[in-house]
């Protein structure tokens, strides 16, 4: 079956505040119509490429007020049909968790999802920006320490019933563990090691064979090429350097590179444009 990806129209997208450091509301006001049209352009592009690499897409509406919905990475975790709405560490985001929660009712009625299911009151969580599914090692790896708090580690593996590995972000520049580390389809990991502090670096060492570790430059990880979307050979990313490219080709995998510097500009790439809804875990 065609793997199934949510998008959220980038009509309401704008950069108008920054919770990021790499957030440009003084960029983006310069030229606002301008920058529209070229995210509109940009999402055309990347649901073209996802299509082209056999994707299936839902895109939903966004909505005013709140224009990082366009990045529905954050708007949940889908494992086994069940969805799971966020809880935002800041107020710009927080009015989306209600959003999405209706978005995934409706998809529930569609048949698309099976149930939506909540995580614990305080603990806050962004989706899966901080919860990677691995089908290699059999469990999600989860970010917590810049958004999502240390607590929901334990609650979705609760909520699954999975095995979450913990990693901590520790800087504000890779905020959302899908900026800095990516889990390929053949179990290979991509990913940028500053991001992390040395014992995290070490548990990821420990669990992923060298040969299985690529580890990203600089020039990768501000690219926003981390963040990248892969199913079977194929993988998604905003515009790579050509060695990134080639180590990937050099793996087997199709790359399709997307121009996607206006949301490059709110921090984020192609995987926190979408989220996967038909994954499984067992
Ligand atoms: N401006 C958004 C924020 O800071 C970008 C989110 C990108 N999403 C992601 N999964 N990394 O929350």
């Amino acid at each position: 079956m065609a793997p199934t990806f949510l998008l959220v129209d980038p009509t309401h997208y704008d950069v108008s505040y920054a919770i990021n450091p790499w957030m440009q509301p003084d960029a983006w006001a310069r030229d606002p119509d301008g920058f529209a049209d070229r995210a509109r352009r940009s999402f055309n592009d990347l649901k073209a490429a996802l299509e082209r690499a056999g994707a299936r897409i839902i895109v939903e509406d966004g909505a005013p007020g709140l224009p990082d919905m366009v990045f529905p990475a954050n708007g949940g975790i889908v494992f086994d049909g069940k969805a799971v709405p966020p809880h935002f560490r800041f107020p710009q985001r927080q009015g989306e968790t209600e959003r999405f929660r209706t978005i995934f009712r409706r998809l529930v009625k569609d048949g698309v999802l099976r149930n939506v299911a909540e995580l614990p009151d305080h603990v806050l969580q962004e989706g899966a920006g901080d919860c990677l599914w691995d089908q290699t090692r059999g469990c999600a790896w989860g970010g917590f320490g810049q958004r999502s708090d240390e607590a929901s580690i334990e609650a979705v593996s609760r909520l699954f019933s999975i095995r979450v590995e913990p990693l901590r972000l520790h800087t504000e520049r890779f905020y959302h563990l899908d900026t800095c580390f990516h889990v390929l389809p053949r179990g290979e990991i991509l990913y940028y090691p500053p991001a992390f502090d040395d014992a995290t670096q070490a548990r990821i060492a420990a669990i992923v064979p060298e040969s299985m570790r690529i580890v990203a430059t600089d020039e990768d990880a501000a690219r926003f090429c981390v963040n990248a979307v892969a199913f079977d050979d194929q993988v998604i990313m905003a515009e790579p350097a050509a060695s990134l490219r080639a180590r990937l080709e050099a793996r087997g995998y199709t790359v399709h590179g997307v121009e996607l510097t206006p949301f490059m500009m709110s921090g984020g790439g192609a995987y926190c444009m979408t989220l996967r809804l038909d994954r499984t875990t067992r």
